[in-house]
């Protein structure tokens, strides 16, 4: 099923003509396809459920090697991302070509599939534009992180599940509501993992996010719960090289305060929330999507 996926991914780049893009596309690092597993488990395996999912995941990708170059990221998923194999300006153009691609494939499927992938792409940008801002300084405000994770990551599940429910006939607005909260929990449980998780198991250093300028739910959560002194030593660790000693104390304040698991229990509510919008749908497969999602360990 999967692997129909990545053939008409590697069709679409093909379709180029260009060696070397296709040469830099196969070493891009894989992820878990939860896009396109999710749009196939709602749309059925037709042959437009297969592009749409194609189309998605090759939009997810550009995203994503564009994000490694804002991030700085050396690694994606514990392999060498392409900003770091083949410089910034690469993984920029890589990230351009796919998703011009799967703009250019959208047009065969219908114009409400269309709109609603491209509107998120849209608003994706806004999201990681808007996240880009909040890094500047220590962001307290729960209301904007919410926005920003809802444009960043929410948006295009929201429409992917959308447009997979349009294609197969289904009720559209209760899978782009399940969509959407599927989305905002993935990217809650995304940031406490950068917290709980190792190096090794993450494929990236942790507390990586910190160090990004990135004041996540725990950071938040922890923000409001400490005593003036403690709140004065977190904001002078933002943005810093965190030594051993400070990621130890940073984990232990959170596990002390509740903090990561009251953003385990905010992502759980979301899950709810998306299993509730299924509910009269009797569908095993994507309540299942939501448990793996929040049990997963990276
Ligand atoms: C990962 O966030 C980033 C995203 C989910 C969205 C990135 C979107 C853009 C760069 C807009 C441009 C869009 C296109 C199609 C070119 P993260 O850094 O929190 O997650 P990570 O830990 O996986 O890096
Ligand atoms: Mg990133």
């Amino acid at each position: 099923m999967l692997a129909k996926v990545e053939n008409l991914m590697t069709q679409m780049v093909e379709s180029l003509n260009d060696r070397y893009v296709l040469e830099l596309f196969e070493k891009v690092p894989k992820g878990k396809r939860l896009r396109a597993k999710l749009i196939l488990k709602i749309a059925g395996l037709s042959d437009d459920a297969y592009r749409l999912a194609a189309i998605v995941e090759l939009i997810h990708a550009a995203s994503l090697l564009h994000d490694d170059v804002i991030d700085d990221a050396l690694t994606r998923r514990g392999e060498e991302s392409i900003n770091s194999l083949f410089g910034n300006k690469t993984s920029i153009m890589l990230g351009d070509i796919l998703y011009s691609k799967g703009f250019s494939q959208l047009t065969t499927l219908p114009n409400e599939v269309a709109y609603k992938i491209s509107n998120a792409v849209a608003l994706l940008s806004v999201g990681e534009l808007l996240d880009v801002e909040l890094s500047k300084s220590f962001n307290e405000n729960q209301e904007i992180y919410l926005d920003m994770i809802y444009k960043k990551t929410a948006s295009l599940i929201e429409a992917a599940s959308a447009s997979a429910a349009f294609l197969a006939k289904k009720d559209v607005g209760i899978y782009e509501l399940y969509g959407r909260n599927l989305g905002l929990a993935f990217q809650v449980i995304d940031d406490v993992l950068d917290i709980t998780q190792d190096s090794e198991k993450l494929g990236k250093p942790s507390l990586h996010d910190f160090k990004e300028g990135k004041t996540t739910l725990p950071y938040m959560y922890l923000f409001e719960r400490v005593n003036t002194e403690d709140k004065q030593k977190l904001l002078g660790l933002f943005k810093k090289d965190l030594s051993q000693n400070d990621k130890i104390w940073i984990k232990n304040r959170m596990q002390e305060t509740s903090s990561l698991n009251d953003s385990i229990i905010f992502a759980k509510n979301l899950g709810f929330e998306a299993l509730n919008a299924i509910k009269s749908e009797n569908d095993d497969a994507l309540s299942s999507i939501i448990k793996d999602m929040i049990e997963r360990d990276f």
